[in-house]
């Protein structure tokens, strides 16, 4: 599965998936990755495994369209495209357009620090902790046009302790991310992913 990963941070997922490759677990190629920041630690992470990195910031694009028509040629030049190639948004913070998801359908996955539907948004975790829920998780989905929304393919939970803050919280939610999004990633490479409206089938292997 050739992928083009989208990273604006530190890119611990970004490494989950290069590790779950290089393990030869994950049937992927990381064709290109992508930041909006040019300092996220997520491209020095790609540059020490040889994986092409570009970064585009949002800053020298007048909308957001503008900027995902970019950031498409971009991943299309790096032979990337649909209906075979997948983009990995993989802490990415920001809303995408119509302009990617049109490029690519039903192919750009995202992962977000909690159980949606609840605790959208870029606190994830902390509005969980906040609201001293008892268990949170992480959600790896489909994308569509509204922010943390699409078709969920995979959830995985951990217990939340009284008192506990985002940061406490985070970093096991981290840990689990860490597992489920090549889990994810290698079933859309299998082509083991069915959408039906809202939900997800997961096709028997081999079928
Ligand atoms: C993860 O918690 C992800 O769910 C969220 O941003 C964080 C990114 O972490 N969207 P990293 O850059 O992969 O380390």
């Amino acid at each position: 599965l050739p992928i083009a990963v989208l990273v604006s941070g530190g890119g611990s997922n970004l490494q989950s998936i290069i590790d779950t490759i290089e393990e030869g677990v994950l049937d992927a190629e990381i064709k290109l990755v992508v930041s909006n920041r040019a300092r996220a630690f997520g491209l020095e992470r790609a540059r020490n495994h040889g994986i092409p990195t570009l970064v585009l910031s949002h800053k020298d694009y007048r909308t957001r369209e503008d900027f995902d028509r970019a950031m498409v040629k971009a991943i299309h030049d790096h032979g990337v495209s649909a209906p075979h190639g997948a983009v990995v948004m993989a802490g990415f913070m920001r809303i995408v357009t119509h302009e990617l998801l049109a490029a690519f359908p039903d192919r750009v996955l995202n992962i977000h620090p909690a159980l949606l539907p609840s605790f959208p948004g870029v606190h994830g975790q902390g509005d969980a902790a906040d609201y001293g829920v008892k268990i949170s998780g992480c959600t790896v989905h489909f994308v569509d046009e509204e922010m943390d929304h699409g078709p969920v393919i995979i959830q995985a939970a951990v217990p939340c302790n009284a008192g506990e803050d985002g940061d406490e919280l985070g970093p096991r939610i981290l840990k689990l991310e860490h597992r489920v999004f090549p889990q994810a990633i290698n079933w859309l490479a299998q082509d083991r992913l069915e959408i039906q409206g809202r939900h997800v089938h997961l096709k028997v292997a081999g079928i």
